[in-house]
């Protein structure tokens, strides 16, 4: 199925997410739901491409190379900082373990990081290296408490770009500025901010994401982007027939070929409704969120000021919490220290006034 070139308005929109018929879906920050039509561009890589195997490959190779650049031209990055992993974890774990430490370099974290920043450092500390574990107390300071940690002799500051458990996003561009001031090297979890708000990866070195959440697309496929700097000061650890060639060469083997064609019609959908039509709704849906919240007294965790799409509200039982609200039909997720709602830009305003109704009524009971 093709996308319609420009789908500006909420209802015809909605018809391409059947589910949003059936339920109150704000679980985006778990998994975007699929549109219409993206099973059909995975099927056409099968059933039309590889269908002709090897003397297809051609047309294999271009389709790579033309998504390569798009999200290179979106991005603002060059199509070679580009390398197609199966997810945000491997690109993690393959340019941690790629970097060369020294004994004393010292990477940052938060303290409550998603455990796929958290975990990827052990070839580092069997080199040497330590990793400091940053607390956050409160969220209005994780980015201040995160460059006062990242100053002389850290190697990498690495952080998510917005928090799983809190929603908090922080400024990459001011992280970056800071990062190069003290010869450290920034590394981006984006999953949670890729496809909700702009990314800019001006100051990053490095930056993995997957495509399954605000991307709208399947699992099994990511980026890791890396700067010619972060490239420089890597080995790449991983070998195959694909970097033999290529001493500084991250790409080992073969990539996910029929999510790219799943990709690229969806940057097609994406592109076509504008992404500052995308951008715009979700910060209106969490405006919306936050004055709901403000005006039925909820404990909202997020700084208003510092957000993309997810918003964490403070709740005894998160769990018991996300049950209630699955009665009545909602989706959201347990998080952290409550409940995850999630809205994206296929989300309408009753779905968010009704989950914050809800959410209140049952806070109010438990
Ligand atoms: C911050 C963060 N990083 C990584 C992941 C996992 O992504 P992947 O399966 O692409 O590694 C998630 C959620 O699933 C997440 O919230």
């Amino acid at each position: 199925m093709t996308p319609p070139a420009a789908v500006d308005r909420t209802g015809q929109m909605r018809e391409l997410f059947p589910h949003l018929d059936q339920r109150i879906y704000l679980d985006t920050a778990a998994a975007g739901l699929c549109w219409k039509g993206h099973g059909a561009a995975v099927a056409h890589f099968f059933d039309d491409v590889k269908s002709r195997g090897y003397d297809a490959r051609p047309e294999w190779w271009a389709m790579i190379s033309k998504v390569r650049g798009r999200l290179a031209q979106w991005l603002g990055v060059a199509p070679q900082d580009i390398t197609f992993v199966s997810n945000t974890t491997e690109g993690l774990n393959l340019a941690a373990q790629s970097l060369e430490f020294n004994r004393g370099d010292r990477v940052v974290c938060a303290q409550d990081e998603f455990p796929s920043v958290i975990r990827i450092w052990k070839a580092a500390e069997r080199q040497g290296a330590e990793l400091v574990r940053v607390p956050i107390a409160r969220e209005q300071e994780r980015q201040a408490r995160l460059m006062e940690a990242a100053t002389a002799g850290a190697r990498v500051l690495v952080v998510s770009q917005t928090h799983s458990g809190t929603g908090t996003t922080l400024d990459l561009a001011a992280l970056g500025q800071h990062c190069r001031a003290h010869g450290t090297l920034l590394m981006v979890d984006g999953i949670q901010a890729l496809g909700a708000v702009p990314t800019d990866l001006a100051g990053v070195d490095i930056y993995a994401s997957s495509f399954f959440k605000w991307m709208l697309s399947g699992f099994g496929f990511g980026i890791l982007v890396t700067s010619a700097r972060a490239r420089e000061a890597m080995a790449p650890a991983w070998q195959g027939y694909a970097n033999m060639d290529d001493a500084r060469q991250l790409q080992y083997a073969h990539v996910n070929t029929p999510a790219l064609y799943g990709l690229d019609a969806t940057l097609d959908l994406l592109e076509g409704i504008g992404w500052d039509t995308i951008f715009a709704r979700v910060r209106a849906l969490g405006d919306q969120l936050i004055a709901e919240s403000n005006r039925l007294g909820l404990d909202l965790i997020t700084p208003h000021d510092q957000r993309a799409g997810i918003f964490v509200f403070r709740a005894p039982n998160g769990e018991a919490t996300r049950l209630r609200l699955a009665e009545r039909n909602i989706s959201v997720s347990a998080r952290g220290e409550g409940v995850r709602v999630s809205p994206h830009f296929y989300n309408s305003t009753q779905d968010v006034q009704q989950c914050a109704a809800a959410l209140a009524e049952v806070l109010a009971t438990s």
